[in-house]
C-alpha cells in the first residue's frame, strides 16, 4: 500500500523515531563528506502554490544529495490552475514521478490528491498541518537536549498549521505541549482531543512558559492571512517572545520558531539570535529530516 506522509500520524511514534535517528545519520554522512545516491533516477514533484524558502530548497537540495531529481510546479504553470482538477492531476503526475510533495491552502486538497496518487504524496504545509517541520524541530531537541518524551513544551501565539502539527508531535513522541494564544486563535479542538493527555490550554502566556523546555513561536499572521495581519498585531501583543519570558522557562530551555519570523513582533531580536534559540538548526535539519522521509516512504520501492 502507498504511504502518504500528510499529517505526522500517517506515521507511528516508533516510525517518527527512527526517521528521526536515520535523520541525524545522514547529517553526519554529509557532514564527513560522503556521498549515498540510493534514489539514483527518482524524480519528486513539488507542487507549490505558496511561497517558501525553506521547503523547497531542502526538497531539492535533498533530492540532488540522494541521486535524484526534484522538479518545482507552479499550480499556474500546470493545467490545475486552468481549472484541471486535482484528482486526474494526481493520477497523471504519480504515473509519471515518483513521489509528491504539495504545499498549498485547503488540506482537503493534498487528501484529495493522495486518495488518486498511486505514488507517496507529502504534505510541504497546508493550512491544517506542517508536519514536515515537526521532523526538523524534534530532530533539533534530540540532538542538543537527547530524548523529548517527558519533557514540556510551550506553544504561545497563534493555534496554527504548525502549532497543529505540534500538537500531534506530544501525543506521537510522548511529551506535554502547554498552548496559550488569544481568545478566537485557539487549535483546533478534534486535533487537540486526539492528543488528550498530552495538550494542556495554560490560562495564560505566563503560565504556558513557566518551567518549559521549550520555547516555540510562529508568525502572528500565516500565508493567506496578509489582509488580517494589522487587527492581528493588536490581538498577539501580548504573546511576543522576549527575555523576560524566556526567563520564566527552564534555564536550559530552548527557542524555536519554523521561520520565517518577524523581529519584534512574535519574538525579540535579542530572543531569536540569542543563545537559546536554535532556529537556524531548526531550518538546516529540514533538509536531513526530508532526506530521511524521502528514503522512508521509497524503502519499498528501493533495491528491487
Ligand atoms: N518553515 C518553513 O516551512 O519555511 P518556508 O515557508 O520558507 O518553506
Ligand atoms: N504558519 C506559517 C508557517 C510558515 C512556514 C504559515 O502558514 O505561513
Amino acid at each position: 500500500m502507498t504511504r502518504h506522509f500528510l499529517t505526522l500520524r500517517d506515521c507511528s511514534g516508533d516510525e517518527l523515531e527512527r526517521i528521526i535517528a536515520r535523520a541525524i545519520a545522514l547529517k553526519k554522512l554529509r557532514a564527513e563528506g560522503r556521498q549515498y545516491a540510493p534514489l539514483q533516477h527518482r524524480t519528486l514533484a513539488l507542487i507549490f502554490d505558496k511561497s517558501s524558502t525553506r521547503t523547497r530548497v531542502s526538497f531539492e537540495a535533498g533530492m540532488t544529495q540522494l541521486g535524484g531529481v526534484a522538479m518545482f510546479l507552479s499550480p499556474n504553470d500546470l493545467q490545475l490552475g486552468r481549472g484541471e482538477p486535482i484528482e486526474d492531476t494526481a493520477r497523471v503526475i504519480s504515473r509519471m514521478v515518483d513521489v509528491v510533495a504539495i504545499r498549498t491552502h485547503e488540506h482537503s486538497k493534498v487528501e484529495r490528491f493522495a486518495t488518486h496518487s498511486t505514488v507517496p504524496v507529502i504534505n510541504a504545509l497546508t493550512d491544517r498541518h506542517h508536519p514536515c517541520q515537526l521532523l526538523a524541530d524534534i530532530q533539533t531537541y534530540v540532538e542538543r537536549r537527547g530524548s523529548i518524551r517527558g519533557r514540556v513544551a510551550a506553544w504561545v501565539g497563534d493555534g496554527n498549521n504548525v502549532c497543529h502539527s505540534w500538537i500531534d508531535a506530544a501525543a506521537l513522541f510522548g511529551f506535554t505541549l502547554r498552548i496559550a494564544t488569544p481568545d478566537g486563535y485557539a487549535p483546533d479542538q478534534n486535533i487537540v482531543e486526539r492528543a488528550a493527555g498530552h495538550v494542556e490550554r495554560a490560562a495564560s502566556f505566563d503560565e504556558a512558559i513557566t518551567g518549559a523546555d521549550i520555547v516555540i513561536t510562529d508568525t502572528w499572521a500565516s500565508m493567506g492571512q496578509e489582509q488580517e495581519k494589522n487587527q492581528r498585531i493588536r490581538v498577539f501583543e501580548p504573546f511576543r517572545v522576549d527575555s523576560r519570558a524566556m526567563r520564566l522557562a527552564t534555564p536550559g530551555a530552548l527557542f524555536m520558531h519554523c521561520l520565517p519570523a518577524y523581529r519584534g513582533m512574535e519574538v525579540t531580536t535579542d530572543v531569536i539570535d540569542g543563545p537559546q534559540s536554535v532556529v537556524w538548526d531548526e531550518a538546516e535539519n529540514r533538509l536531513h529530516a526530508q532526506k530521511a522521509l524521502l528514503e522512508f516512504l521509497l524503502a519499498p520501492t528501493l533495491n528491487g
